[in-house]
């Protein structure tokens, strides 16, 4: 079945889902993520992608979240823009960019003029580009700069088009450190990073500049996301990447402090479908968890990896301070009004990644 996929010819010159892993092509099919059928199965018996469809701007498209929504926009035949300064991705997108399937813009979201440009044509946005949560440690400014100020020239760029939806990613870091679990849309703000501040500012203005406009707008706060495609040197999340690694050399997971530490481990392909299902929603203004609703310890998660790796190796603890020591999310929200609920266990997502690795070591 899919070797035939492979062999569709296409008017770019290239099979839609070669350029898709095969892991991304199964996974789709297998989890079921919401495309649309017609365009899908128009896809598939012509072999063309359906230009039909609006233009969708994905800031940080060449990051780990964007390069999955841009597949997810694909295969649901929008046509769809990039614009990332690739300051931190490995160019994920490089070859649906060389094979005229997507258009790239090299630039800045801190340039109002680049902002502005990006945005001709488009009628949504996904709001993905942002500096990541250690190097916010490290340079504050940027956290400012990019994820509050570079922000903003997305939201009012977006407004003065007449773009008629901004999806913004924000984090459940906003939150801060739990005062009761699971977490809803209403726990309190406890920011203390400038990562967190940066986020949460972010989301104010956009309620802000929203306020008279006609563009509808929807912040979705993902918990901790993984999958194939994630930079090694994302705060959370690298320690199932960098566990992977470790085991492939032969080597034990070495975890931080008790190993007690939880987060809600939550698969990029459920972060995929509730863009989608924001994209397609008719609401407004309107924050949501997205997350696995599951509490998993780090000690857990290196168990999981050395078993799935059929390693008898046991981890070793180091002492070092542990930012946030609990997460699970209430995402009763993002289920009753959204439609998304989660369909990857931590177990069957660390399975398909662990498969990802061992046959891409190098893109790790
Ligand atoms: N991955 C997670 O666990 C997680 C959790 C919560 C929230 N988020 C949010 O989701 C979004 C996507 O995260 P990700 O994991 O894909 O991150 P990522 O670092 O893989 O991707 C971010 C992309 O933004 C680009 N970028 C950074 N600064 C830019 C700038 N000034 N101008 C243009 N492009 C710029 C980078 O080059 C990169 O391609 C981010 O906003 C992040 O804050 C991620």
């Amino acid at each position: 079945m899919q070797k035939s996929l492979y062999s569709l010819p296409t008017r770019f010159g290239l099979d839609f889902f070669s350029v898709c892993s095969t892991e991304t092509y199964n996974r789709a099919r297998y989890l079921k993520i919401k495309v649309d059928i017609r365009n899908f199965l128009y896809t598939l018996f012509s072999g063309r992608l359906m230009e039909n469809k609006e233009l969708a701007l994905v800031t940080g498209g060449a990051g780990f979240v964007g390069y999955h929504i841009v597949l997810a926009l694909l295969q649901r035949g929008y046509k769809v823009r990039v614009l990332d300064n690739f300051s931190r991705s490995c160019n994920n997108v490089k070859v649906l960019v060389e094979k005229g399937l997507i258009e790239l813009i090299k630039g800045d979201i801190k340039n109002l003029d680049v902002v502005k440009k990006s945005m001709n044509g488009v009628s949504y946005v996904f709001h993905e580009a942002a500096v990541c949560i250690n190097r916010c440690k490290e340079f504050p400014m940027e956290a400012v700069e990019v994820n509050l100020i570079g922000s903003m020239n997305i939201f009012q760029a977006a407004i003065s088009n007449g773009v008629k939806k901004i999806i913004f990613a924000s984090t459940s870091s906003v939150y801060g450190q739990p005062e009761y679990l699971p977490m809803d849309e209403k726990h309190p703000t406890n920011c203390i990073t400038p990562y967190e501040s940066s986020k949460l500012c972010a989301e104010h203005m956009l309620r802000f500049f929203m306020q008279n406009a006609k563009t509808k707008w929807i912040i979705l706060r993902y918990f901790n996301v993984y999958g194939n495609k994630q930079s090694t040197d994302a705060y959370y999340t690298s320690v199932i990447n960098s566990f992977i690694k470790k085991v492939l050399k032969g080597e034990a997971p070495v975890i931080n402090g008790t190993g007690e530490q939880s987060m809600d481990f939550t698969h990029v392909s459920q972060v995929v479908e509730a863009n989608m299902a924001a994209l397609d929603s008719e609401i407004s203004g309107e924050v949501f968890n997205v997350a696995s609703g599951k509490e998993t310890t780090v000690k857990q998660i290196a168990e999981l990896i050395l078993q799935l790796m059929s390693s008898d190796m046991k981890p070793t603890f180091v002492k070092r301070e542990v930012l946030v020591t609990r997460r699970r999310a209430d995402i009763s929200k993002l289920k009753s009004i959204l439609g998304v609920v989660p369909k990857v266990s931590i177990e069957e997502g660390l399975k398909m990644l662990v498969e990802d690795v061992k046959k891409n070591p190098d893109a790790y």
